[in-house]
């Protein structure tokens, strides 16, 4: 029976591979919400690419039953991802909920993210509380962990609890002090009102909105309709229900319930995460903010419009994806899309790929400058061709993020040393407990979506970790490098930059396609161009293949028209430059 006394909505916040999927495995078993034998580990993450790569990408909300004390309680978490690039998911799931389990590993202890996740739980005014995995390894450090964890949330130490994920052991305690911890949603009543926080596209019946109910209930009759509120469409589902995590259908869904609505729409566009269902604005809701953006063209040109409604599909899965048509370009039709790093970037290339048979092609990824024209007219750039076509230009800014390392004590030195490298300027600097150092600097942003990330796991064994955040802009002098290949200019390959870095940027990118571009049957020449002026150069030689080897000694004469042949081969191929560029070529391009 329906009480919304019984619900207790929540999710799990932590560091990336501190274990959350694992932990959420193991309340699946004990409330029986998956059959033991269909049982397999990181049950919620539910993708391929996810299970194999060991990430969550999605967040992945599920229903659970727990009785305690004769009562039926319904249990609904939401997991989420734990990657930085995935943070736009957390916040959607927080929004969602009453409270976070805020899950520590005790072999890492506090971490960048941990911090991070904690203060956007803090934000939404969830009941927090904390716990501590992986108390089986032999190096858990669980009293330095705990002191860790006291001092971020000035807790008392006995109320942490302590479990492992993987043996099982404290997961029932954690379910006991969910329900007695975090609090049933607040009785509301009045029409309808739910907030849509997910959504995916069923082909029978359309988009299926993910929501939060916070007002009223709502049964699909005939005739029964809703709406949404910033689009001002009615819609008039064709069913609701819940998540086992399977979509089940249900009768109704009630106030304070997490399910599913099923629109029986069929534009992919209309549905918006973060939209109200209902006649009353929920708010809060933020819009993702893009921090990379890339251009990228189907290999196949004709399949320009199945990329786009693939996109408009795998949007409605990742609100954080968004995309514009680019008008008329020198590569012809593409669509710029706003990735939140370079870990999203690959993944939706991926997905595009595996879920709807795409091979998509990326050009060089840029961030957005700002540019302010001799008349205060600010314009945003993130191309090289745009950048050329402007003219006027009284000065360009530059996004500078703020970033957040938490790292070991000893390892203070390359951290820094990584921070000057990156053109990095550190504002804050202070001792945590267990040796362990906070670092706060302001980073360009186009250092930091490059490779930071990686340089910084392994400047510190591992052991390092980050987030960050919008900082300020600051001025910048920038100009654009191009590549050619074969005389050509290659337009995928041409970015903007600092003045200062073209030089070193030129030879690296020269140098790398010189190593991963496969050989021709001519020479290629490929040459680094700024300002119309060759500034790094590599000549690729040709793959040579003995056209007469198959011409055992004999006519010198048919030996010399093969060779002229080939010859004449090779110039046709130049003058149209057909050098052929596999989209692998592109996307190691795109990676330092
Ligand atoms: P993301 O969602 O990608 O951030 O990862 P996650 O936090 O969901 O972590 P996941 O559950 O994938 O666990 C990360 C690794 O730690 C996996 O190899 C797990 O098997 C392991 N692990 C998780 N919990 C425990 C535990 O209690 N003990 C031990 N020994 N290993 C654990």
């Amino acid at each position: 029976m329906y009480d919304a006394s019984h619900i207790r909505n929540f999710c799990i916040i932590a560091h990336i591979d501190h274990g959350k999927s694992t932990f959420a495995d193991r309340m699946l078993e004990i409330t029986k919400t998956v059959e033991a034998r269909k049982m397999r580990n990181q049950f919620l993450d539910q993708m391929d690419l996810e299970r194999e790569r060991g990430i969550t990408i999605k967040m992945q909300p599920v229903r659970m039953n727990y009785k305690l004390s004769t009562i039926n309680y319904q249990l609904n978490l939401i997991d989420t991802p734990g990657h930085i690039d995935f943070n736009y998911e957390v916040s959607r799931a927080l929004l969602a909920v009453e409270g976070a389990i805020l899950l520590v590993d005790a072999t890492q202890g506090v971490q960048a993210q941990t911090i991070a996740n904690l203060e956007l739980a803090k934000r939404q005014n969830l009941v927090i509380f904390p716990v501590i995995n992986k108390i089986d390894m032999a190096e858990a450090r669980v009293d330095q962990t705990k002191e860790e964890i006291v001092e971020l949330l000035q807790c008392d130490p006995d109320d942490i609890l302590l479990v492992s994920a993987k043996t099982g052991e404290g997961i029932d305690a954690v379910l006991k002090k969910i329900i007695e911890k975090i609090p049933p949603p607040r009785e509301k009543r009045g029409d309808f009102q739910a907030l849509i926080f997910d959504s995916h596209y069923s082909t029978h019946k359309g988009v299926l909105a993910y929501v939060r109910v916070f007002k009223g209930s709502f049964s699909p009759k005939r005739g029964a309709k809703l709406k949404l509120f910033h689009k001002k469409t009615e819609i008039e589902p064709v069913e609701v229900g819940i998540f086992t995590p399977q979509l089940v259908r249900a009768d109704s869904l009630f106030q304070g319930e997490i399910g599913y609505i099923a629109t029986n729409l069929k534009d992919p566009s209309i549905v918006r995460v973060g939209d109200t269902i209902g006649n009353e604005e929920i708010p809060g809701y933020e819009e993702p903010r893009p921090v990379v953006w890339a251009s990228i063209y189907p290999q196949n040109a004709d399949e320009f419009e199945k990329m786009k409604e693939s996109l408009l599909r795998l949007r409605l899965n990742d609100a954080a994806l968004s995309f514009e048509v680019e008008g008329s370009h020198l590569l012809g039709r593409s669509l710029r899309i706003g990735f939140l790093g370079m870990l999203h970037l690959e993944i939706t290339i991926e997905r595009l790929r595996r879920e709807f048979n795409i091979e998509a092609i990326v050009a060089q990824p840029s961030i957005e400058y700002i540019m302010l024209t001799k008349k205060g007219i600010e314009a945003r750039v993130r191309d090289a061709e745009t950048f050329e076509a402007l003219s006027d230009v009284a000065e360009i800014r530059e996004p500078l993020f703020l970033v957040s390392i938490v790292a070991r004590t000893l390892d203070i030195g390359p951290v820094m040393d990584l921070i000057q490298k990156n053109k990095g300027e550190v504002v804050d600097i202070k001792s945590l407990t267990g040796s362990r150092i906070f670092v706060g600097a302001l980073i360009p942003l186009r250092k930091l979506v490059t490779n930071f990330f990686d340089d910084l796991k392994s400047a510190t064994q591992g052991y390092g970790s980050l987030s960050y955040e919008f900082g300020e802009y600051r001025h910048v002098d920038l100009v654009a490098l191009h590549i050619h290949i074969a005389e050509h200019d290659v337009p995928q390959f041409a970015r903007i930059l600092p003045r200062g870095e073209v030089e070193y940027e030129a030879k690296r990118a020269v140098e790398k396609l010189y190593d991963i571009l496969p050989r021709q049957l001519f020479v290629l020449k490929i040459h680094g161009v700024f300002g119309g002026r060759i500034i790094a150069s590599r000549t690729l030689p040709a793959l040579t293949k003995n056209v007469t080897a198959k011409l055992y000694g004999g006519d010198r004469s048919r030996k010399m028209k093969l060779w002229k042949k080939q010859k004449e081969g090779k110039k046709r191929l130049i003058s149209h430059a057909e050098v052929d560029i596999p989209q692998k070529i592109y996307l190691k391009m795109i990676g330092r």
